[in-house]
């Protein structure tokens, strides 16, 4: 049985007392035994979160990590900078770093490698436009997007990392993949990582993202192979975002 995750990602909202209000009223509705609840937060504010989030059952992620471990890189931050604040989890190559700031899928599968070499489990985002969804290649696009990962990392690599599905056009959108939708993808996703080692693909953690909410939440997540979320704007409301984790019990 695979263990659920939500993952919040903050993308660039918040303060600094934005921070420690949510970090607090998120670990409030938690239970001491409570387990798979991260909150990705700005880098900025890492430093106040890990200091809130220390020794309870929520983890602390960041939203992206450089592709490069140290060096002339003005702006980037290091898996090893970010190993310092407890950091579990880092999302690499989000559909809006690849959109906006050129990520490729050859530098995602850099930063997915620094990520794990500093033993921070990348968090994978893949997922296909409404012009290709159309177009018919969203199957290709995944392939792609997980094929550059696993020739530079291998197949053994992924039985520390999470896949997140999102689909491009349900982001921020309101237009979430039906539960059928999403369940289609993920379940290619598993097969194509079965085809290569069975028990890694059974124990893989494939998330969905793309306007969850908690009111559909229940829905995608009662789906075999969507094992929990990777939730953008919902995570940034306390009650919501616990409505959204319980969900995934
Ligand atoms: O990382 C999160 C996703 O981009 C989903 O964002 O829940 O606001 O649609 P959203």
């Amino acid at each position: 049985m695979r263990q659920t995750l939500v993952a919040g990602n903050w993308k660039m909202n918040g303060s600094k007392a934005a921070t420690e209000s949510l970090c607090k009223a998120i670990i409030a509705g938690l239970n001491s035994s409570d387990t798979g609840i991260v909150v990705c937060v700005p880098y900025v504010y890492l430093a106040d979160a890990a200091k809130l989030t220390e020794g309870t059952p929520l983890d602390l992620g960041a939203q992206n990590v450089a592709d490069q471990s140290s060096g002339a890189y003005t702006g980037e931050i290091s898996a090893s900078m970010l190993n310092e604040f407890n950091c579990k989890y880092a999302i690499v190559g989000h559909s809006e770093r690849r959109t906006y700031y050129g990520d490729t899928n050859e530098s995602v599968a850099l930063r997915y490698s620094q990520a794990q070499q500093q033993g921070i489990i990348p968090i994978l985002c893949v997922g296909e436009t409404l012009e290709q969804r159309e177009n018919d290649q969203t199957f290709s696009v995944i392939d792609e997007q997980l094929d550059a990962v696993l020739s530079a990392a291998g197949i053994e690599s992924f039985s520390k990392a999470v896949i997140a599905y999102e689909p491009v056009w349900a982001i921020g959108t309101g237009r979430t993949a039906s539960d059928e939708q999403a369940q289609e993808v993920h379940q290619y996703i598993r097969q194509k990582f079965a085809a290569k080692n069975q028990a890694i693909a059974d124990q893989l953690q494939i998330l969905y993202g793309g306007s969850v909410k908690p009111d559909n939440a229940k829905g995608l997540f009662a789906m075999p192979d969507i094992d929990g979320g990777l939730i953008g704007g919902a995570s940034l409301d306390a009650e919501g975002f616990l409505k959204i984790y319980s969900a995934s019990k």
